[in-house]
């Protein structure tokens, strides 16, 4: 029975990555963050109880060094970074590392390729194929999360909630729900997949916090605060789409962003986690609740109590 105890993550600086580590810590795990020997990367940082080694992506030694002795390989590295896995692959097998888990943590991209958004998403795509070309020399899980809802509401009210206007945006008439994962959620998917080897072993898994609509997200946040928040903003799936198209054609990668709510958002897609694709129940990891994850946002940015 394979047994997982020692992890090294790539790329734990950034926006997920803190998340993952946290909960690696907090589940017993001995994890070691790697570095590029190029970051300037320093906020926020690995805690301390964290060893760090710098190490060079672009060198097969740096990377095999690295992994030695890990038993799996968590990358989290950002989209400059996708292409590099590769490499970093190549060298886990060298170093007899057990499990890789790539760095994917949004839309299922399994299901892309026949999407505009797989065009952008073909970096991750391809390290996925690759890890199932090598599958008898290393075992490999994916996992898609959906949107970042705590960090997407933070950032950008998820493109629906306007907070200091007090008003919403929709796409389409806003009642398709869409798949989202709380970056705590990510952190736990990732160690419960870690403490299940044997079930998760060479599967891309389907995760969620819990899946909402645009609709949904404003009446909680109406209900909570006990104001309007009317929608004076209203697109429609298809023109995002195209405009995507338009930005991709002339290299913008802001594309993205057009592509993803389309693909969240369109009236009748159906991409959000049907109960049948979702992996929650196999990895034994609890659902999460809208009104609770938008309280905790509210609290946050100070409009509750
Ligand atoms: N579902 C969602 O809503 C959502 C939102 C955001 C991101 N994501 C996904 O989550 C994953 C992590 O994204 P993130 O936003 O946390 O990433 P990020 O903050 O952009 O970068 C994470 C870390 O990757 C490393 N990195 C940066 N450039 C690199 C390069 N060229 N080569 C290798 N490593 C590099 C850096 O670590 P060092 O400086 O320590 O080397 C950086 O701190 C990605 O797969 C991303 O697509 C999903």
């Amino acid at each position: 029975m394979v047994s997982i105890k020692t992890v090294a993550v790539l790329g734990g600086t950034g926006n997920l990555g803190p998340s993952i580590v946290r909960q690696l810590l907090s589940a017993g795990f001995t994890v070691t963050g790697l570095t590029r020997l190029t970051s300037t990367n320093s906020t926020p940082a690995y805690p301390d109880t964290v060893t760090v080694h710098k190490v060079d992506f672009a060198s097969f030694d740096s990377l095999k060094t690295a992994f030695d002795g890990q038993d799996a390989v968590v990358s989290v590295v950002g989209s400059p970074g996708i292409p590099a896995q590769k490499l970093a692959v190549d060298a886990a097998i060298a170093a007899g590392v057990k499990r890789f888990i790539p760095s994917e943590f949004g839309v299922n991209t399994r299901k892309v390729r026949d999407w505009p958004i797989g065009k952008i998403l073909k970096g991750k795509v391809e390290v996925v194929d690759y890890l199932i070309e090598r599958e008898g020399e290393i075992e490999w899980t994916g996992l898609s999360t959906g949107l970042f809802f705590d960090w997407g509401l933070e950032k950008h009210g998820l493109s629906t909630i306007n907070l200091q206007g007090k008003t919403s945006s929709l796409v389409d008439s806003g009642n398709e729900k869409f798949q989202v994962s709380t970056l705590a959620q990510v952190g736990r998917a990732v160690v419960k997949i870690l403490q299940r080897p044997e079930e998760t072993r060479n599967k891309y898994l389907v995760t969620s916090s819990f899946q909402a609509s645009q609709n949904e997200i404003i009446k909680v946040v109406e209900e909570l605060t006990g104001e309007k928040y009317p929608v004076v903003n209203r697109e429609k799936a298809d023109d995002l789409q195209k405009a995507g198209e338009e930005k991709l054609a002339v290299g913008d990668f802001r594309a993205f962003i057009d592509f993803l709510r389309a693909y969240n958002h369109k009236d009748g897609v159906g991409n959000a986690v049907k109960e049948e694709e979702s992996a929650n129940g196999l990895i034994g990891l609890e659902y999460e609740d809208l009104r609770g994850s938008v309280r905790e946002w509210l609290v946050k940015a100070g409009v509750i109590s």
